[in-house]
């Protein structure tokens, strides 16, 4: 980081508290599925194009500029649309999708955070050393397209490690709904921004994990982020009639994949190969009571905060995929795989996050991140820091994700704080 440029001024910005919890009220109103009181925005759907159209009109009738990308990231600045980028960017956000039954806070209270944060240094930005600038990544979950951190990605320049033609659970490409997002999938070259324009990446979100609540401390200072692998597996069989095929000579495909279920949970828990291996997504064709299933699709998530390990795990969840396909018969293949190594925020600004803490008297405490963040994948191109707040009951993922709204507006304050003295504002 460079050193601090100061500016004489009347007032320093503040974050509008109020204004912050409406619009995390507002927003969370989005999605919201009834039946469980769950939000479900699954990446480019419908309703996470909503959540997207609610941040932009925000934005925009703050005085804000807004533009979108070819993946379908959104940024928010002071600057007048088209004003060309005159130094490096500190970008600020999170993403607004969820996944399936998810919380109202996982990534759309930093993306909201990241707006207020603009909003109210708007009228410094120009005096700044580095242009504050809010993003909303797109597709961070892989809830419909299994592609996480898609948006994040795509602007890190890691287009290779991306399919050509992205498909959803259903076989249907991004094609249309990344246009419908405002996107383009044949352009997503133009929307990968050089390592030298970004000064910092700053996120701020929830832990989604129990430590501060029990610590007691108010903020989290992100010391390092798990890696992820996500592999999708298919396991086919063959179809029958549950009455007439007899036990000996059936290749049962729902069979196969309960061995591969177990095999996972053992990767990390018996074997201990990975800190946590989970088979979240199932699906059973044709799924009928007394039909033998001929087709399973079934997803992997390995995580650990050590590369090698992950790779180790690897390895092995493939081994234990052969010995199932051995000894059932079926023919099992991994279709798709996604992997985001282990990072380490950088040290610089954690000391300036700590500094913010320190001189608003909030504790705080240093942890690691087990969640996935877009942080990890913007590191490859940037400095990167995430600030935590805590998550009440240590709940996420799950409709009764929440946060006591006065650390809500803590952690804007300290992101507002944090963002101040990186940028010189
Ligand atoms: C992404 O949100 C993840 O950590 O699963
Ligand atoms: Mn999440
Ligand atoms: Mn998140
Ligand atoms: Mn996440």
């Amino acid at each position: 980081m460079q050193p601090l440029v100061t500016h004489h001024r009347t007032a320093p910005p503040t974050v509008d508290g109020g204004r912050l919890l409406r619009r995390v009220e507002e927003l969370g109103n989005i999605g919201r599925d009834p039946a469980t009181g769950g939000i479900t925005r699954e990446g480019y759907s419908p309703a996470d194009r909503e959540a997207r159209a609610y941040v932009v009109e925000e934005a925009r009738a703050a005085g804000l500029t807004v533009s979108v990308d070819a993946a379908g990231n959104i940024f928010i600045r002071a600057q007048p649309a088209g004003a060309a980028a005159d130094r490096p960017a500190l970008l600020m956000g999170s993403h607004l999708d969820t996944v399936v039954g998810g919380g109202r806070l996982d990534g759309a209270y930093g993306v909201l955070a990241a707006l207020e944060v603009v909003q109210a240094c708007a009228e410094f930005a120009a005096e700044s050393r580095y242009e504050p600038m809010a993003v909303a990544f797109t597709n961070e979950e892989g809830a419909l397209f299994p592609q996480p951190f898609f948006g994040a990605s795509v602007l890190s320049g890691r287009l290779a490690d991306l399919p050509r033609e992205p498909l959803d659970h259903n076989g249907r490409s991004l094609r249309g709904p990344l246009a419908l997002a405002g996107g383009d999938l044949y352009s997503l070259g133009s929307a990968v921004w050089p390592a030298e324009s970004v000064a910092a990446y700053l996120e701020l979100h929830i832990e989604q994990g129990p430590v501060l609540e029990r610590t007691g401390n108010r903020i989290g200072v992100v010391n390092g982020i798990t890696g992820r692998t996500v592999l999708t597996v298919e396991i086919h069989g063959m179809a029958g009639h549950a009455g007439t095929v007899p036990m000996a000579g059936r290749c049962d495909a729902l069979a196969a994949a309960s061995r591969a279920v177990l095999a996972v949970e053992r990767i990390a828990s018996e074997r201990d190969l990975c800190r946590v291996a989970t088979v979240g997504r199932l699906v059973i064709h044709p799924n009928s009571p007394n039909t033998i299933a001929d087709r399973v699709r079934l997803t992997v998530d390995l995580r650990d905060t050590v590369a090698s390990r992950m790779d180790k795990a690897e390895t092995a969840l493939r081994q234990e995929l052969r010995n199932v396909a051995r000894q059932t018969g079926a023919e099992i293949e991994v279709v798709a795989r996604t992997h985001s190594g282990p990072v380490s925020t950088n040290a610089d600004l954690r000391a300036l996050i700590e500094e913010s803490c320190l001189k608003l008297g909030v504790p705080y405490e240093s942890l690691p991140s087990g969640a996935g963040h877009d942080a990890q994948v913007v590191a490859d191109i940037a400095p990167v820091a995430m600030i935590f707040v805590p998550s009440i009951g240590g709940a996420s993922h799950v409709p009764h994700e929440d946060t006591d709204p006065a650390d809500l507006v803590v952690g804007a304050e300290v992101l507002l704080h944090t963002a101040l003295t990186a940028a010189g504002v």
